[in-house]
């Protein structure tokens, strides 16, 4: 979807349930940054949850594959900025302590690409830190796979590709590979936000 008609669809003109899922989410994030987080938003898009992270005086940083998205970031919020694919993060080892995968997870397909994500994220955040993910989970939508299938509904929108969404326990176990362990989770339907901590 183009990055103008997401940015309508779900912050500027958000249907009720779209409403609720932000609403929930915000707090959520609010929930577990502080003013000395030092934040790397993966797959930043437009800029959204990086505006409302820097209203706490955060030090952000967002990168995105997309430059059409990080044009427009760029025009609405106060963050760093990096064009940049997921899979090679062009930062130090431990230098933050939150990463924020906001609704990237179902966009990256690709089993190899993923884990290398994961690993890269790993590698980005210090001991101790957290990795805020949202996602929507496969169990009620009728014949999802364990891991991803083609052509789901998001937010409404059919988006016809591939994408990755993971049952009930499945993200819990990839992410325990890379020595994160969830600590806080809260749902709105099909949508979760986790937040997962480093090395706990
Ligand atoms: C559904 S949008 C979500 C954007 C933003 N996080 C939000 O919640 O508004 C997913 C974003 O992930 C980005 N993305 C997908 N694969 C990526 C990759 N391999 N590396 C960096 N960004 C990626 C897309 O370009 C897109 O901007």
């Amino acid at each position: 979807m183009h990055a103008e008609d997401y940015e309508a669809l779900f912050y500027k003109f958000p249907n009720q349930t779209a409403k609720q899922e932000n609403e929930t989410l915000e707090s959520f994030i609010l929930k577990h940054i502080s003013k000395t987080s030092r934040i790397l938003e993966i797959g930043c898009g437009s800029g959204h949850w990086m505006k409302v992270v820097t209203m706490r005086n955060c030090n952000v940083f967002g990168i995105d594959i997309d430059y059409d998205r990080l044009i427009l970031a760029n025009k609405s919020q106060k963050g760093k900025l990096v064009l940049s694919d997921a899979k090679h993060l062009p930062f130090r080892d431990a230098s933050f302590n939150v990463a924020l995968l906001l609704w990237t997870i179902q966009e990256i397909s690709d089993d190899l690409v993923f884990a290398r994500v994961l690993e890269e994220i790993a590698r980005i955040i210090a001991y101790g830190g957290n990795l805020i993910i949202a996602e929507n989970r496969t169990y009620n939508f009728s014949g999802a796979g364990e891991k991803s299938f083609l052509g789901i509904i998001h937010k409404g929108v059919l988006e016809n590709k591939r994408l990755r969404l993971f049952s009930k326990n499945s993200l819990d176990e990839c992410l325990e590979t890379f020595n994160f362990r969830r600590m806080d989770y809260e749902t709105v339907g099909d949508s979760f936000f986790e937040n997962y901590q480093m090395g706990t």
